[in-house]
């Protein structure tokens, strides 16, 4: 399987999926998202997973889209596969907390990969960017409209009309990561933070992020009802009782993901 555009492996009730071209930055093809597409549907029906990570290496997350692949491409080609919709927005399917680990460049669709994950955890080493107006396309695959909603149209707008690259600490500053750490520690910081959110009430969790998707969906009015409801479900759950139980009985909760 060595030359598996990813890899795939489980540690406790965490998935960890590791994107593995190497050699070209881990542009994003077809066959690569195919396969993410798949390990990520795998991860979020089997019970035994409760939180995805989703990874790249040392150098890169991903440097994008292939770009070798997309070159000579027309607008029917894209239009008939139906480019970037048929299998890059699997993600959006996955009900599963999914967290990215990002060291070295993620760059056009490495960025907006990274962007469509729940959580973004940043090496001090990653660099961010939407550099596709230096090809002249976009960021096609949801930074036009994701980036704006997590840093603001103001920078938005800087980094896409002008390819602008981002430090890890500056795209910590501005919002679009959730917690920066020393690069030796990505992947341990990342994985005790994906352990204990997987050790938390699956049931909880899904209607958790479901509800926080929403506000970037619907009026506050819209978006607070949605919340309610789901409020209102937990107490539907025996995981809501274990848990406030087992807090009255100072104790560590059980929980059985119902
Ligand atoms: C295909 C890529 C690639 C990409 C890098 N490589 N990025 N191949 N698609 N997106 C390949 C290089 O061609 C090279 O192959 C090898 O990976 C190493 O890259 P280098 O450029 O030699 O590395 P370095 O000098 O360290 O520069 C790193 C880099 C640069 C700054 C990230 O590679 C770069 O600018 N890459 C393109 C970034 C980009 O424009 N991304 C947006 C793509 S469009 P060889 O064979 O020469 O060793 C996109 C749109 C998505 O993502 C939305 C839908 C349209």
């Amino acid at each position: 399987m060595d030359d598996a555009v990813i890899l795939s492996r489980t540690e406790g009730r965490v998935g960890v999926i590791t994107l593995n071209r190497p050699k070209q930055l881990n542009a994003l093809n077809d066959a690569l998202m195919d396969a993410l597409g798949i390990a990520l549907l795998a991860f979020d029906v089997d019970p035994a997973i409760g939180a995805i990570v989703i990874t790249g290496n040392d150098k890169a997350f991903a440097a994008g889209a292939d770009i070798a692949v997309m070159a000579d491409w027309t607008y029917m080609d894209v239009f008939q596969s139906d480019f970037i919709t048929r299998n890059w927005e699997t993600i959006r399917r996955v009900r599963k907390p999914v967290i990215a680990a990002v060291a070295g460049f993620a760059m056009g669709g490495g960025c907006e990969l990274a962007l469509s994950c729940d959580i973004i955890v940043a090496a001090e080493s990653a660099q961010f960017a939407l550099p596709e107006i230096k090809l002249a396309v976009l960021p096609g695959a949801g930074g036009t409209q994701r980036l704006p909603r997590a840093i603001g149209k103001a920078k938005a707008m800087d980094m896409c009309l002008s390819a602008r690259t981002l430090s890890a600490e500056e795209a910590d500053r501005y919002g679009l990561v959730s917690r920066v750490v020393a690069s030796d520690q990505l992947t341990t910081e990342t994985m005790a933070l994906a352990q204990r959110i997987a050790g938390y009430s699956l049931p909880a969790l899904m209607a958790i992020k479901e509800s926080v998707n929403r506000a970037w969906e619907s009026s506050l009015t819209e978006g607070i009802l949605f919340e309610r409801r789901e409020l209102h479900a937990r107490f539907a759950s025996a995981d809501a009782h274990e848990g406030m139980h087992a807090f009255m009985e100072k104790r560590k909760p059980s929980f059985s993901h119902r």
